[in-house]
Parts: structure tokens; sequence; C-alpha cells
């Protein structure tokens, strides 16, 4: 084999390790929630939470103003999960049996061996932990079953609630990228968070 086969070797293989991780995206419990894929049968909680102008304040998505906005979107992530390619994960309360959010890795890079992670919850459950503990997994997820070297996630400058939440599962702020996201018809800064797959071996 030449360099040009193993690098396709390579490229192949990391296709593979993408489309079976999302394809068969598994259910990963923590002590009071559970994450499981999105179906179509979410969509009233979605929307319940999803329709909140704050929840929506510092994310790159509008606030959903009907239902079929919650089902447009329920359609993508399963036709994604359907594809094989990132989808996130729904938060599901499992006393209440009820999706109050979402996390997940939306961007992969394979030949790179990162990925970055987006979450929203219901903020009827903002301040509990509910995202900490549920990140932690999700970051063991990627390092454990999904090669990632590193695993980034970025907030909005004046997303306190979501810097917070990175600084408690352990990532490190590198610094603002500048302008690096259009959405709501206007460029943003955002802080670039990462953890390393050795400092997080080193801290479990
Ligand atoms: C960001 C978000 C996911 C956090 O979820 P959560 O489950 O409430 O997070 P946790 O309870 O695990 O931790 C929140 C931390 O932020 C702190 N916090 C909350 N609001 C804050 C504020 N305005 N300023 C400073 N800290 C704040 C809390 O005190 C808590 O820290 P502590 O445990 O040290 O007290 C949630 O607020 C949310 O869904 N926001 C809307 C969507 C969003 O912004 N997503 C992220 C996009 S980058």
């Amino acid at each position: 084999m030449d360099i040009f086969d193993n690098y396709k070797e390579k490229k192949m293989s990391g296709t593979n390790r993408e489309y079976t991780v999302f394809r068969h995206l598994p259910t990963i419990e923590t002590e009071r929630l559970r994450l499981r894929k999105l179906s179509m049968r979410d969509a009233g909680d979605l929307f319940e939470y999803a329709s909140s102008s704050e929840v929506a304040e510092h994310v790159t998505w509008e606030h959903h103003r009907n239902i079929s906005d919650s089902m447009h979107f329920l359609r993508f992530t399963i036709q994604q999960y359907e594809e094989g390619r990132p989808a996130s994960w729904g938060i599901v309360h499992k006393e209440l049996g009820k999706l109050i959010g979402t996390i997940g890795y939306h961007m992969w890079s394979v030949s790179n061996s990162y990925a970055e992670v987006g979450y929203a919850l219901s903020k009827d459950y903002w301040n509990k932990g509910y995202v900490t503990e549920v990140f932690k997994e999700v970051i063991r997820f990627g390092f454990e079953h999904m090669a990632l070297n590193r695993i980034e996630a970025t907030c909005m400058l004046k997303n306190a609630a979501s810097e917070r939440v990175m600084l408690k599962c352990g990532l490190k702020f590198e610094g603002i990228v500048r302008e690096r996201l259009f959405a709501k018809g206007r460029f943003h800064d955002l802080k670039m968070y990462s953890l390393l797959k050795s400092e997080w071996e080193n801290n479990s």
C-alpha cells in the first residue's frame, strides 16, 4: 500500500465510523436523565420549550413560532440519523418521562479527530445541573466511541450559563473567535472552549 492507499483507507474508516455512530446513536443513562434519539413524537415537548425566546436568545436558531417549526427540526434530525450524519440526542427527564432539551455533536472532523458539541434545555429546568450531568457523558462518548482527540464548544459572549457549564465539564477557554457565526442576520463573536483527550484522561 502506498501513502495514497493509506489515506484512502483512513478516510473510508473515518466515514464508516461517522455513519455507524449517528445511525446507531445509543441511549445513555445518567442519574436523572436519559439521552436518546429524537422522534416525531417529541414535537409537543420540543415546541413547549423551543417556542421560548429566552431559550433561543443565544443560539443559532430562531424560537419556534408554531409546531411545524418543531416538526421540521425533528424531521431534519431523523434524516441525519438515517444518513449517519451528526445529530443530537434528546434529553429526557427520567422521572417525568418528558423531553426537556437536546445535546449532541453537530460538527465532526473525522480526519482531525475533533467535534463540536451544542445543547439547549427548557427554561423550566435551568440551573439544576442537568446539562452539566449529560455533557460529561457526551464527552465520555466522544473520547471512547468516536475516537476524538479534541472536543470543542462555543458560546456567544453574553451566554454566561453556557460558559459555566463548559468550565464545570473541564473545558478550557482558548479565546474569542471573531465573527465566527452568522446567525439572525448578523455576525457574532464566539468564545471558544475545548477539552483534549489527554486532559480528560488525567482528570477522570
Ligand atoms: C446554557 C444552558 C444549556 C445551561 O443548562 P443548565 O442545565 O441550566 O446548566 P447547569 O445547571 O448544569 O449549570 C448552569 C451554571 O450556570 C450558572 N449561571 C446561570 N445563569 C448565569 C448567569 N446569568 N451568569 C453567570 N452564571 C450563570 C449557574 O449558576 C450554574 O453554575 P453553578 O452550578 O456553578 O451554580 C441553559 O441555560 C440553556 O439551555 N440555555 C439556552 C440555550 C443555550 O444558550 N444553549 C447553549 C448555546 S452555546
